[in-house]
């Protein structure tokens, strides 16, 4: 719980990171390259939906991927501190308060705070749907080629398939983010498979 509900400064509104600033941050905070793998999955994710679904132009696009990139990055080393850590740098960093709050709210149960924008909805709904998608594509002998919506709706019914995948918060994530099951999933198996690691 992060016990607290106001991020950043309205005054930093825009601000962002360089991406070579973000890279460099992941690859000091996050020894984890499964970890760091996840978070660039979930970044373009992001990115590719605020392009073509919400038609945002370039600046938005990366405030969504910025979220997406650095939305666990204090997990692997600092666990107990997962969410505050992170939000704590990019504040002094003066980060935009809308990424932070996407961050603060992809987890509302362990965090204690809403999504309220689409971004935050977003990332909520990707987080946990990505992380399963790429688990299934791994148990695959053709990884994501030719992988299918049906195939991912019976792994999430399959209990002890990355059984740590949370099924009530995909589903949670869904309804607040107002799309179907279907219409996600078939998002990330289009766009995740290109997605490589650094
Ligand atoms: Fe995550």
């Amino acid at each position: 719980m992060l016990h607290r509900s106001i991020f950043g400064n309205p005054a930093h509104a825009g601000n962002t990171i360089s991406r070579e600033d973000a890279n460099r941050l992941l690859l000091e905070w996050v020894p984890n390259k499964k970890l760091r793998h996840h978070m660039q999955q979930v970044a373009f994710l992001m990115k590719s939906w605020a392009e073509e679904k919400e038609q945002l132009g370039e600046a938005d696009q990366w405030r969504w991927e910025l979220a997406g990139l650095l939305h666990d990055a204090d997990w692997d080393r600092w666990p107990d501190q997962h969410c505050n850590k992170i939000i704590t740098e990019l504040e002094s960093r003066q980060v935009d308060p809308d990424i932070l709050h996407a961050i603060a709210s992809h987890g509302p149960v362990h965090f204690g705070v809403e999504p309220i924008s689409k971004m935050d909805k977003m990332l909520y709904a990707f987080d946990e749907l990505s992380g399963l998608i790429h688990a299934y594509s791994l148990m695959r002998p053709n990884g994501y080629k030719g992988m299918d919506i049906n195939g991912v709706r019976k792994r999430l019914k399959e209990k002890s398939f990355a059984s740590n995948v949370s099924r009530d918060d995909i589903n949670d994530a869904c309804s607040r983010a107002e799309h179907s099951l279907d219409e996600l999933i078939g998002f990330i198996i289009q766009k995740q498979p290109g997605v490589e690691a650094f």
